[in-house]
């Protein structure tokens, strides 16, 4: 079987079923070293000349996750913001960019920090609603649009195929931030996208140990060459170890994401009747704004995360998070263990996100002991325990 015959399943599971040439290893080796032998001509024969530009160990992550995301090539960065930042930085000064209302915040700052101060022009739309993503597009200056779907913290679904298009009329770029769905769920780059990002310190890797951030794009253009001039350049890249680590992560991430997903459409299910709970988040939920759109464009899943609001607000989220001891009270997502966190607390004043919201990442532990926890904390503020 070739591997194009093969489900994306095994692709990642296989990691794309590389055996080590040189000691027929089934998993690959480590290369540590930050720089690679001149020939005597002085050319470099062999690909590599210093790891800021690039690392042999870099290739069955970059390999996997391209094969995965149906695309031509694939960078690793330090973070998922290395990674989203490099794209914007490809553009020039002056050059109109549109970006989601509701996002990842701490892009969503720099965007209205750092890059307005550089000179993009950011309009921030809501990406959910096409007629306001064509209404904000502007003929030959809109550079990027840029998506992330399902959005962080509110779940909101934006339509990438129809984007693509909107985007590619207006002679603009379309990069996605998939983060959340994952290539099991959606492959962006088949709907028309340019570039998918993702955050790997999240599901890609999935557990936890490691910050780290990718790109891949459908085509080998100018603008991808730019984008890895950029990482070059400022020298946002990932370790050895930690690019190591990323894909024996991503040899699981269909059980993973399955099983997380699956638990989290029964939490959302089960939270959506709770007395103490006034709104589930969820996309798989049929009630859900972005429903019909996540069932066509998601292959079959609504991803892990969700949030909840807490009846009474502020004070009682607040001590919803401070009643579980199953959940653990920390920021990120996407591992094997499940996280809890106020959202309105971290994003500060700015943030577009209701302070009565606790944003729930699903772990792998067994959904009846996440309710159930869940539910004793709930139960707890209903009592004015
Ligand atoms: C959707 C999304 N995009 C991007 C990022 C940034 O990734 P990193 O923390 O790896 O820089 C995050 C981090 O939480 C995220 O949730």
């Amino acid at each position: 079987m070739t591997e194009r015959d093969l489900k994306p399943e095994t692709l990642a599971a296989h990691a794309l079923g590389r055996i080590d040439e040189a000691t027929g290893a089934i998993i690959p080796p480590i290369y540590p070293s930050t720089t690679y032998e001149r020939d005597a001509d002085l050319g470099y024969s062999r690909g590599r000349s210093y790891s800021r530009a690039d690392n042999p160990t870099y290739d069955v992550a970059t390999d996997t996750l391209t094969a995965l995301e149906g695309g031509t090539k694939t960078l690793l960065f330090a973070s998922g913001m290395a990674a989203a930042t490099a794209v914007f930085q490809a553009l020039v000064p002056g050059d109109h960019v549109i970006a989601p209302t509701v996002m990842y915040w701490s892009l969503r700052n720099w965007l209205l920090g750092f890059a307005t101060r550089w000179g993009l022009q950011v309009e921030l739309v809501d990406t959910a609603d096409l007629t306001a993503v064509r209404a904000s597009l502007r003929q030959g200056k809109t550079k990027l649009v840029w998506l992330e779907t399902p959005a962080n913290p509110l779940w909101s679904i934006s339509d990438i195929a129809a984007i693509a298009e909107l985007a590619h009329r207006a002679g603009a770029r379309l990069a996605v931030d998939s983060t959340i769905a994952t290539p099991v769920w959606t492959r962006p780059l088949s709907l028309g996208a340019d570039i998918v990002m993702h955050s790997a310190t999240k599901y890609l890797n999935g557990h936890s140990d490691v910050v780290a951030g990718t790109l891949t794009t459908a085509v080998e253009d100018d603008f991808w060459t730019r984008i890895k001039a950029v990482q070059s350049q400022s020298g946002g890249v990932i370790g050895p170890f930690e690019a190591w680590l990323l894909q024996r992560g991503l040899r699981t991430l269909f059980p993973r994401v399955q099983w997380q997903s699956a638990s989290a459409l029964t939490l959302a299910e089960r939270l959506s009747t709770h007395p103490a709970v006034a709104e589930v988040l969820y996309p798989g939920l049929p009630g859900f704004p972005g429903h019909e759109l996540a069932k066509r464009q998601m292959n079959g899943g609504f991803s892990g995360m969700l949030s909840i609001r807490i009846k009474g607000g502020r004070e009682n989220a607040i001590a919803v998070a401070a009643g579980v001891t199953l959940w653990k009270r920390a920021t990120s997502l996407g591992g094997v263990e499940s996280l809890i966190e106020h959202r309105a607390s971290i994003e500060g004043p700015t943030s577009p996100v209701p302070d009565d919201l606790l944003r729930l990442s699903v772990g792998l532990e067994a959904a009846d002991d996440l309710f159930v926890d869940l539910d004793q904390a709930l139960r707890r503020i209903g009592s004015g325990a």
